[in-house]
């Protein structure tokens, strides 16, 4: 796709990503979760643009040579082009730098599009959690997965 940009998260793409976040998924996030994380000087993300629209964002936080995914995004109209993709690969990069050992996530067994995208970045299933999310006051429980920044820049290196 053309016309892709790729930015590092500034506390402005707040009010966006809460936007999107608000139409593809149904975490609670608010202002003050993101001024917090942004305090604490953990924050690491990468927004991406389509003719200066906002119309994804990986967000992660960072402490010492972990990463934890947060959340991540892309509109409706625009997935399965492989931008997920492009966004995990331009975040691997970046906390590759500043030393991150690995990079973790949560993802609810229901989400088989998001599971199947990790799988093929390479993320293995480490453990689970009973009754981790919860949508329409029912629990739904979630895999913790993990991966190397390494093995995603590697996997990314065969993707066109
Ligand atoms: C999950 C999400 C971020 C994926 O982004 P995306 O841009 O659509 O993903 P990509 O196009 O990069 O997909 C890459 C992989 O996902 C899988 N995938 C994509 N679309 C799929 C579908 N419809 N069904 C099953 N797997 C699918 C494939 O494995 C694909 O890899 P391949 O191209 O090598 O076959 C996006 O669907 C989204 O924003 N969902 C709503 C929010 C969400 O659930 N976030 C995750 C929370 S843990």
């Amino acid at each position: 796709m053309k016309n892709l940009k790729f930015y590092a998260f500034k506390e402005k793409d707040i009010e966006n990503i809460l936007e999107l976040e608000k139409e593809t998924s149904s975490l609670k996030l608010d202002k003050n979760f993101f001024y917090k994380l942004i305090e604490s000087k953990s924050i690491y993300g990468v927004i991406i643009k389509h003719n200066k629209f906002h119309i994804g964002h990986i967000i992660s936080s960072v402490v010492l040579d972990e990463s934890d995914i947060i959340i991540i995004s892309i509109v409706e109209k625009l997935q399965n082009r492989g931008i997920g993709k492009l966004l995990f690969k331009k975040l691997a990069h970046r906390v590759k730098i500043i030393g991150v050992k690995k990079i973790f996530l949560e993802v609810s067994i229901e989400n088989s599009k998001a599971k199947a995208l990790y799988k093929s970045l390479g993320f293995k299933k480490i453990g689970f959690r009973k009754g981790y999310y919860k949508k329409n006051n029912r629990k739904i429980d979630a895999e913790i997965l993990c991966v190397t920044p390494k093995e995603i820049i590697d996997i990314m290196k065969k993707v066109k």
